[in-house]
């Protein structure tokens, strides 16, 4: 007969589940402190191309944390013996929840009902998407069988950090890349704490995944298949990007996001960076590192972040303008 157990906090049962549990409760938020209606503005003034990329990009976010969310989080905690480490998982599960909530957050505040219906059915019927959620869906379903070998989870694992620490990124260039020019600032405010979380997310499983690797029979034949996974999956990336970012101008520097985060997904799992990554656009990069938030996971809490009313948010006038660049 089965033995059920109770998780116990006060038996440790290895080297990080509590860490990534109290970082995680540090990092803590809802969309709704957040006030994006301050954007509308911002938003009026953007080009006809730019909202329609920005709204394309958060179409696409909003997929891959719908994804993670109802699927992902849920089929991996499956397969995961430690009862701590389910926990931690559990508790990114909800707020991959949160997450795909965030984007309707903004959404809501700036489109139409008949945008926010429009973009999403542009998310079910455009084939780079669907290839995405498809491709790392079929790694999820396997890992809904009982009976999966330790190769079968490890991918499985992996299809989970390249979701979060390698796919999203597509979609957070543009919210960044506005904001770091003074545009769509407080809708950037949510998006920085989806990119902190999925920041800890991907380091997180991605040490589950490297465990199970340290006991796979053949780990060569499992870093081959991630290879290949990887690179399908790029090429589909710079399918996508050149669809939603030719209009404005911006494809060769979403490009170069893409690989500089597909090497962090490679970091994540333990493996050596193979992408050749010439620079990064500044403003991107910059825009993770604001006081606003932090990319770092074992920083504090967002210094713009107060639970309640008190919420402190970024103005105009705390970046200063490149007028080179057209928005
Ligand atoms: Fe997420
Ligand atoms: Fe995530």
């Amino acid at each position: 007969m089965k033995q059920y157990k109770a998780v116990n906090w006060n038996d440790p049962e290895n080297d990080y589940a509590l860490m990534f549990w109290e970082q995680n409760i540090k990092q803590f938020w809802i969309d709704t402190e957040y006030i994006p209606s301050k954007d509308i503005d911002s938003w009026k003034a953007l080009s006809p191309e730019m909202r329609e990329c920005y709204k394309k990009a958060l179409g696409g976010l909003t997929l891959l944390d719908t994804l993670q969310s109802h699927t992902g989080m849920p089929k991996i905690m499956d397969h995961i013996d430690s009862l701590q480490n389910k926990s931690v998982l559990a508790y990114m599960c909800m707020m991959e929840a949160i997450h795909a909530k965030s984007y309707s957050t903004i959404f809501t505040t700036v489109a139409t009902s008949q945008d926010i219906e429009d973009i999403f059915n542009w998310v079910q019927n455009n084939k780079y998407l669907q290839f995405k959620a498809s491709t790392i869906d079929k790694y999820y379903r396997k890992l809904a069988e009982t009976d999966i070998s330790k190769e079968d989870l490890f991918m499985g694992l992996c299809a989970s950090v390249l979701l979060e620490s390698f796919l999203f990124y597509s979609g957070f260039f543009i919210p960044l890349w506005l904001c770091g020019q003074g545009h769509m600032v407080a809708s950037a405010d949510i998006i920085k704490k989806i990119i902190a979380d999925e920041s800890i997310h991907g380091v997180f499983v991605g040490l589950l995944a490297q465990d199970v690797y340290k006991k796979l029979p053949n780990p060569e034949r499992a870093k081959e298949k991630l290879i290949v996974l990887l690179n399908d999956l790029y090429e589909n990336e710079l399918k996508y990007t050149e669809e939603i970012y030719t209009d404005v101008g911006l494809t060769a520097e979403v490009k170069e996001y893409v690989r500089y985060n597909a090497n962090k997904a490679l970091m994540n799992l333990g493996f050596e960076p193979t992408f050749e990554v010439k620079r990064v656009n500044p403003i991107v990069l910059n825009g993770l590192n604001v006081e606003t938030t932090q990319h770092d996971f074992f920083s504090k809490k967002s210094t713009n972040y107060e639970k309640a009313t008190e919420i402190v948010h970024l103005r105009d006038e705390d970046f200063a303008m490149d007028t080179s660049i057209a928005i």
